[in-house]
């Protein structure tokens, strides 16, 4: 029996910040982040949006028309949670009306939660194949305005459907891994932005990608040549390219010629340039921006993947596409996703960035100001997040609020948000 992704569905809030923008604020050659970096824009989530909302609206398009009752459990993954004991997947399961016999629960480890979601999935319908599990990963990337890290920010939710004979990727059983402890990105409970060491954290990538390969290799006896196209954890997709040059060179013994290896990760990396760093999400970002935006049919063609949570631990497994894959994707609904995304003025995205919950549990207001989704957090009050469905979704109008427009225009129209109710 074949198990695996039968449904992805990608998320990503409706406001950007330019990069070559933010280059020119903070002083640095727009290149620099544009191809040293390789990251065109960065999603910016607005007040009234966090990882449960942006779950639930990853989520939401794979449930119509389906029968809730079918999906038997829901795991989340993150790397911003909200609450050190409950799970933001129950206020996921309420918000999408979920039976309450489907389980739900969170998963931890950096960016690689997604990976170990997925791998508990694939065991629970290889045990019982009428089974159906959501697994979704949600994060909000933050490292601090004008650090080195910033323009790898982002934000975006990942949802997918796991189950026997799946239409998208059957996921082969070997998951290599390795772990190890390295202090290269972390984030104390206390602290709303990661602190990283940005050169080792790529240093450490790679030496754990290497590590994962070889151990793969090992388990499965597949060689380099037994893959069509790679999707790695993109933090930012410059990331991914040294990462597959360098396995490239390992597992060819030889350094490879650039023409060679690029085709092979060009397509995975599109959606992430355009979103961000979105933590457990970005690997499975990079798999939808490969089926979606690929010329070339991968029917039958067998697909590496790693995944790399920082601190550390990483896997390298294969999945198989699936013939007639194509039917099953939403590529039109993620096109439009991009396409509908309003540009922030520099000032807007500050104020936005700023924004904070109080963190003393008072009861507070988030007005209606900023497009959310379907789901918005409508406040807080007695320390309990309070979320809601929009039921009138404002249409997002490309124009605006229009660069030209200005800050000071961006701050009236979000004033109302980002003011604590006196
Ligand atoms: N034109 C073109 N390229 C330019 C340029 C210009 N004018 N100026 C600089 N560059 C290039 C540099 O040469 C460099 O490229 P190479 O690495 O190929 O040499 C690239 O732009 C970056 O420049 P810097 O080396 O000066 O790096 P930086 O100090 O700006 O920091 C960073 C870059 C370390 C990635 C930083 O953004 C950061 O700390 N990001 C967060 C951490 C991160 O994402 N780590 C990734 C691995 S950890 C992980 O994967 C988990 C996770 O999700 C966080």
């Amino acid at each position: 029996m074949k198990v695996g992704i039968d449904a992805l569905s990608v998320y990503t809030p409706r406001y950007y910040l330019e990069l070559a923008e933010l280059a020119v604020v903070r002083g640095v050659p727009p290149e620099k982040y544009l191809t040293g970096i390789g990251q065109e824009r960065m999603a910016v989530p607005a007040p009234g949006e966090d990882i449960v909302t942006m779950a639930a609206n990853a989520c939401l398009p794979l449930l119509e028309g389906q029968d809730l009752n079918g999906i038997d459990m829901l795991l989340l993954a993150t790397e911003s949670g909200i609450d050190q004991s409950k799970a933001a997947a129950i206020y996921v399961h309420r918000l999408l009306g979920l039976a309450p016999h489907c389980q739900a629960f969170e998963f931890k480890q950096a960016c690689y939660g997604s990976t170990a979601a997925l791998q508990m999935a694939l065991l629970q319908v290889a045990r019982h194949p009428e089974c159906q599990v959501l697994v979704v990963a949600t994060d909000i990337a933050r490292y601090g305005l004008g650090t080195a890290g910033e323009p790898t920010q982002g934000a975006g939710a990942v949802a997918m459907r796991i189950r026997a004979e799946p239409r998208l990727l059957a996921i082969e059983p070997d998951f290599a891994c390795c772990t190890e402890d390295a202090m290269d990105f972390w984030r104390p409970n206390y602290r709303d932005e990661a602190l990283v060491d940005g050169k080792l954290s790529m240093r450490v990538y790679v030496h754990i990608l290497e590590e994962c390969w070889r151990r793969h290799q090992a388990l499965t006896g597949l060689g380099y040549a037994d893959f069509a196209r790679f999707c790695y954890h993109q933090p930012f997709t410059r990331m991914a390219e040294k990462a597959h040059e360098r396995l490239a060179g390992l597992a060819c013994g030889h350094a490879v010629e650039r023409p060679l290896w690029w085709p092979q990760i060009a397509d995975s990396l599109l959606y992430g340039r355009l979103m961000g760093n979105s933590y457990t999400g970005s690997l499975y970002v990079a798999l939808a921006s490969l089926l979606e935006t690929g010329a070339e049919a991968l029917d039958g063609e067998r697909l590496g993947l790693f995944s790399y949570g920082s601190g550390c631990t990483g896997a390298f497994f294969a999945g198989t596409v699936q013939p007639g894959y194509r039917a099953a994707l939403r590529t039109a609904a993620h096109r439009a996703l991009f396409a509908e995304r309003q540009a922030l003025p520099i000032a807007a995205y500050e104020t936005m960035y700023r924004f904070r919950l109080p963190a003393d549990g008072s009861a507070f207001l988030v007005s209606e100001g900023c497009d959310t989704g379907a789901f918005r957090l409508a406040g807080i009050d007695g320390h309990q997040r309070q979320y809601e469905r929009v039921r009138n979704r404002r249409p997002v109008r490309a124009t605006e609020p229009a660069a030209e427009a200005g800050a000071e225009a961006t701050e009236r129209r979000y004033g109302n948000s980002l003011a604590r109710p006196q």
